[in-house]
């Protein structure tokens, strides 16, 4: 028994099955789910539902069906700020190491296969003063334009269903085109628009086609906005230069010959993944729940 009421603890930290989730729904009064939590439209039917919240643990809700959510009286809230600034570190992270070679140079060394400095080994691509394409000017994707242009010395495009900020726009020259232009001039794309059933395969092999043959793409939005196994083909034939990937259609699963392919930057979904941000997202879901509970309007509400 907590100060709250009684807590049910995911001790062993594992995705829930779709039998615990129901379980759970015509149980409990209040759900934190996380990103392996999936909350289809199907899991709702059926049920006598108990759950009045499900408090997000995580900004991104895509795998929560908010329209049977809704329908079955569920309030959903997520916890949107407070993980801005390390996602955006990682995915500068992953933009600075597909463009330094990081990962193939730390697998070469630690292979035992370095034999020493040479003039022209493993030559990369240089970032300061290139040209960054952001999709979807939020919270996130301006964290990243702000430290690429201000760090980097980045010239800013982006694409956007709204306006980005004026000030921001103004401080870092970013200029606003459409996603063709973007993909067409920039050096440097990185995903930071929501998985919606508009953005599903946003990125397939008609955007690899028109993105230059040196550039690189960086996702650690979801791994639905881009079509996985376009991006293989992509990379395989040499149709752009690089990926920086943090999230995968199927997590944990990659599409066939992405892990083979050297010039790809595979991390394990951890761009929230600081101390840091995960007790701030925690403190955040907790802040909702609390609403909730004092029957006070939920901050986070969707
Ligand atoms: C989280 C994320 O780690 O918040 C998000 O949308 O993708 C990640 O940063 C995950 O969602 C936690 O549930």
């Amino acid at each position: 028994m907590s100060l709250l009421g009684d807590v049910i603890n995911n001790v062993d930290d594992v995705a829930l099955t779709a039998d615990e989730i129901r379980h759970l729904l015509s149980s409990v009064d209040i759900i934190c789910p996380t990103v392996t939590d999936k909350f289809d439209a199907e899991i709702f039917s059926g049920l006598q539902v108990r759950t009045k919240l499900l408090a997000n643990f995580g900004v991104g809700f895509n795998h929560i069906n908010l329209t049977a959510a809704a329908a079955a009286e569920i309030a959903v809230t997520n916890t949107p700020g407070v993980l801005t600034e390390s996602t955006a570190e990682l995915a500068l992270t992953l933009l600075l190491m597909c463009a330094r070679r990081t990962g193939e140079g730390e697998r070469h060394v630690r292979s035992g296969a370095w034999s020493g400095w040479r003039p022209t080994h493993m030559l990369s691509t240089q970032v300061t003063g290139k040209t960054l394409g952001i999709v979807g000017m939020g919270r996130i994707g301006s964290a990243l334009a702000r430290k690429a242009h201000h760090g980097l010395g980045m010239r800013i495009l982006y694409s956007s269903r709204s306006m980005a900020d004026e000030s921001l726009v103004r401080e870092l020259r970013a200029e606003r085109v459409e996603l063709d232009a973007l993909l067409a001039r920039a050096d440097f794309v990185s995903l930071h628009c929501p998985a919606t059933p508009q953005t599903k395969h946003l990125i397939s092999t008609e955007a690899f086609s028109l993105m230059q043959s040196h550039a690189h793409l960086i996702n650690t939005a979801r791994g639905d906005i881009v079509d996985e196994a376009a991006l293989v083909q992509a990379l395989g034939k040499g149709a752009i230069a690089g990926a920086g990937i943090d999230v995968y259609e199927n997590e944990p699963e990659l599409a066939g010959g992405l892990q083979e392919l050297e010039q790809a930057v595979l991390l394990p979904h951890m761009g929230s993944g600081t101390l840091e941000t995960r007790q701030a997202m925690g403190m955040r879901a907790l802040a909702n729940v609390e609403a909730f509970l004092a029957g006070e309007p939920l901050p986070d509400l969707l």
